[in-house]
């Protein structure tokens, strides 16, 4: 039988088989080709879609809207402070509310469970910008990307995370590498690798499809034979800033610099969910360069601006793979 994600959420990816994650893929890949051609694809007319963001977002926010643009939605933006949710109505009034007016939701915030109960109330489709625990549209645009690098082929490849690796982004990269039989390798401080029950959750899947789940605080056994390597920022949205004085000096030995680069296989490729601290040219970057001493953090600005760097193509893959989401889950 054919996948049918018709009327499905898209709140994280273990909810979802090999087989439907691929489904996804594929039309993503459809839908880039057809955006490239200059295809129109207004095959949602006349639906609407609202995104609530309890936290910032570029590449989230601009994916969901013009990915609806693209397949001929209207879109609601409510922004931290531009709805009455958690402040003045509580999430399951919310989701009854804007169920009635949106034929989907999506919901970046603070803890999975917010999404969840969104998703419970809501009568139509909610699909996770990004919560504490995950980011499961970062993914699919991970996988894309590494995919075009591959000629397709990423079953018995590795992928290595470095850095913060209890973070959503590390457990979400997890999550999709066990369920399509990558390898997955956290490459972390003691302390700062994916919880017990998720890695143990995962290792079952990633058994059932071929592959290996590893933790090491060796950057060299944790990067050799990685064909892709992957950071984030070490402190993320939502957590105290006081948080950099203990991290940088636990993160350090796990930047992505060109030695360990050069310590993958040939033909390597760097990826990151972005936004990256590779330079000083931010507020934040400057901030940490005065206090700390350091002008890179996660990831170097010769690594990020490396032919190797895939991240720009990433990021326009975002677009793509969200727009397959809604339109896997609307049509
Ligand atoms: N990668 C990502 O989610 O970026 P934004 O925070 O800009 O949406
Ligand atoms: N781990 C980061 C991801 C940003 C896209 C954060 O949650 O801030």
């Amino acid at each position: 039988m054919g996948v049918n994600l018709r009327g499905r959420h898209f709140l994280k990816l273990l909810d979802f088989t090999t087989e439907e994650i691929e489904y996804l893929l594929d039309l993503s890949a459809d839908l880039k080709r057809m955006k490239r051609a200059g295809i129109p694809h207004r095959y949602l007319e006349g639906k609407n879609v609202a995104i609530i963001f309890e936290k910032t977002s570029t590449r989230t926010r601009c994916s969901f809207e013009v990915g609806a643009y693209d397949l001929g939605m209207g879109v609601t933006y409510l922004d931290p402070t531009g709805s009455q949710m958690g402040h003045k109505e509580s999430i399951a009034d919310t989701a009854r509310v804007l169920g009635r007016m949106y034929d989907g939701i999506e919901y970046r915030g603070f803890e999975q469970e917010k999404v969840e109960e969104l998703a419970h109330y809501a009568g139509v489709p909610v699909w996770n910008g990004l919560t504490n625990e995950f980011h499961p549209t970062q993914m699919l645009a991970d996988i894309l990307t590494f995919k075009e690098n591959f000629n397709n082929d990423i079953k018995g490849r590795t992928l290595v995370f470095m850095g913060d690796s209890a973070n959503n982004v590390a457990n979400s990269l997890m999550v999709v590498c066990a369920k399509l039989g990558v390898n997955f390798v956290a490459c972390a401080p003691e302390g700062y690798f994916p919880a017990d029950e998720l890695v143990a959750t995962c290792r079952e899947i990633a058994e059932r499809n071929g592959s290996t789940i590893k933790l090491t605080s060796d950057v060299k056994e944790g990067v050799t034979g990685a064909d892709c390597i992957y950071t984030d920022i070490w402190v993320s949205m939502g957590m105290p800033d006081e948080f950099y004085k203990e991290r940088i000096p636990l993160m350090e030995p796990y930047r992505v610099t060109s030695e360990v680069m050069a310590q993958a296989n040939p033909g390597c490729i760097f990826l990151h969910c972005l936004p990256s601290f590779h330079d000083t040219n931010t507020t934040k970057g400057a901030e940490v360069a005065e206090k700390f001493g350091i002008t890179e953090m996660e990831v170097t600005n010769e690594v990020f601006e490396s032919p190797a760097s895939k991240v720009f193509d990433e990021a326009e893959n975002r677009m793509h793979t969200i727009k397959a989401v809604m339109y896997a889950t609307l049509k």
